[in-house]
């Protein structure tokens, strides 16, 4: 007997087959020719393999905002599936559908998930390409919007968010990213503006293309609005990938541990000739970085802006830490504005998910002058300090030269409460470095000196051999314990080893009030 399918399985067949088609056949071409993969494309690459799970599929959007015209699933493909064996949920806007643009029915599918997000504890990915809000839908649209980014706010320090640009993301496309813990773009094809270049030459007559108003560069290297920027979809897709192995799930997990098979008393002899004899010389903080890390594997975050600050993820007895280092080879590893706030947010990430935190130390102060002064280097330096003091993750210390000053405090020292403050033999720990002092100090002998340049360089000579060490502190207690480069790595893993059943609260209130 041939059995005949029931009708509504017929109809789910035809439905879901239209929903797969998003804009059509000839909107995925065009979108393939911009060089862009479809919103479902992209999330086959993000999740493993044939672990998506789509959520309202059939869902439409409201019929009498564009003449009658309904999209099978509004223009966002929602749902959830896994990164390396861990859930994760994904939204994922499809251009092809009026534009991505957002209306009320888009939002309510964002928002679904968002909340099954935040409820079961696992990150969310939204994969952007949109026009903003949906011009049809008016106030709707706005109201949308709202939804979004009131979740965005409840759900931060709860879950990982993630956001990807792929596309133009204009208006308030751009709001609910910014919110989130870390935004990648993609070269060439993702932008990200308030208002686009139309507006402003309508209001400030100005000429500008996206790419230089809001395309990737632009928002990894000035405006620090990109963490992460790469070449393509695809890449892009696998780098979310990577971050998302780095991390917990959420607030009340530790981050997975991952065995790299290196041995944590692996020793490198070599980094006890990293640091250069001349006090003025440069070297690269990232020598030190690789050499101690597990397998060297090192995820930087925002590697084109502030370079004068490292901040990134790496893993240290398969533990994942979170790594800020000043670099002497950018500006001398001087702390300015962009340094001390890219450094602030990675801080307060790391505190929020349960993340050690490493703070490796080169730095001669606080960059000088009125530019840095009128930008706001004391509010926005303080940021960086308030962030350290307010952690209570585990925080370790290594002072691998300078540690001069108030960068000296601020940088994760003993002062401001660090766990635990190692030094290399190389430390220089002091109010301020050489010169500046002995001009300080012995002003008015060296102005009256007959060989003013001869006395000033004795002078710094003696100040060097008297100050510049971490003897005197580590005499003092405020350094734990002065370490041979070559073993910092075990004395690192050692230390978080201890420091895991941490215990630290925080004071009965509502939230601080962090200098914004
Ligand atoms: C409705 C939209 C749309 C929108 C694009 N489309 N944006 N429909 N609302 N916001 C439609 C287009 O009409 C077009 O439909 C299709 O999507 C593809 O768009 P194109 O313009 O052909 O694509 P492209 O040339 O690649 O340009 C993409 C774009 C451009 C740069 C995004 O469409 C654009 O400038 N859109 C408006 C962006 C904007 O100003 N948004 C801000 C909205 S205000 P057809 O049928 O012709 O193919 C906002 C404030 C929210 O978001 C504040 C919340 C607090």
């Amino acid at each position: 007997m041939v059995e005949i399918m029931h009708s509504s399985i017929l109809e789910l067949f035809e439905l879901r087959k239209d929903a797969l088609l998003g804009g059509g056949k000839k909107r995925i071409e065009i979108q393939h020719n911009h060089g862009k993969l479809t919103a479902r494309e992209r999330i086959e690459l993000l999740l493993d393999e044939g672990s998506f799970e789509e959520i309202d599929i059939l869902k439409v959007g409201r019929s009498d905002a564009c003449d009658g015209d309904v999209y099978p699933g509004d223009g966002v493909i929602t749902g959830h599936g896994t990164i390396s064996g861990r859930e994760v949920f994904v939204f994922s806007q499809d251009f092809t559908v009026i534009g991505g643009s957002l209306g009320e029915g888009h939002s309510q599918k964002i928002c679904k998930i968002m909340d099954l997000a935040a409820r079961v504890g696992s990150p969310i990915i939204g994969l952007n390409d949109s026009g903003g809000a949906r011009i049809q839908e008016g106030v709707d649209a706005l109201a949308a919007y709202g939804e979004i980014f009131h979740r965005n706010v409840n759900a931060s320090g709860v879950i990982p968010q993630i956001s990807c640009i792929m596309g133009p993301c204009a208006g308030g496309a751009v709001y609910s990213p910014s919110i989130t813990d870390f935004v990648f773009m993609v070269q060439q094809t993702s932008y990200m503006f308030v208002t686009g270049p139309n507006v402003v030459k309508t209001v400030i007559h100005k000429d500008i293309s996206f790419e230089d108003l809001g395309g990737a560069q632009v928002h990894a290297k000035k405006s620090g609005v990109a963490q992460f920027v790469y070449p393509n979809d695809i890449l892009c897709l696998r780098a979310v990938r990577e971050l998302i192995n780095y991390l917990p799930s959420n607030n009340r997990q530790k981050a997975p541990i991952l065995d790299l098979n290196d041995p944590p008393e692996r020793t490198d002899p070599t980094l006890d000739y990293l640091v250069p004899s001349q006090p003025n010389q440069s070297y690269d903080m990232n020598v030190l970085i690789y050499s101690i890390l597990d397998g060297a594997e090192f995820l930087e975050v925002q590697p084109h802006f502030a370079g004068n600050i490292i901040c990134g993820f790496g893993r240290m007895g398969g533990q994942t830490i979170g790594l800020v280092a000043n670099q002497p080879a950018v500006l001398a590893g001087v702390l300015d504005n962009n340094a001390s706030v890219k450094a602030a947010r990675f801080v307060r990430f790391c505190d929020a998910f349960n993340i050690p935190l490493i703070c490796l130390v080169d730095v001669p102060g606080f960059m000088p002058g009125p530019e840095q002064e009128h930008g706001g280097i004391i509010r926005h330096g303080a940021k960086l300090l308030y962030a350290f003091i307010e952690a209570t993750v585990p925080r370790i210390t290594v002072i691998v030269r300078k540690a001069y000053g108030g960068a000296y405090v601020v940088m994760n020292s003993k002062h401001i409460h660090c766990d635990i403050n190692y030094a290399w033999p190389t430390a220089e720990i002091a109010v301020m470095g050489a010169r500046g002092a002995s001009e300080v100090i012995y002003r008015k002998e060296i102005k009256a000196a007959a060989d003013p340049d001869a006395l000033l360089n004795e002078k710094m000579e003696n100040y060097r051999a008297r100050y510049m060490n971490p003897f005197l502190a580590a005499k003092r207690g405020y350094i734990d314990d002065v370490i041979f480069p070559r073993n910092t790595r075990h004395r690192l893993i050692r230390t978080l080893q201890f420091l895991e059943s941490k215990k630290s609260s925080r004071s009965d209130r509502k939230h601080g009030n962090i200098p914004l």
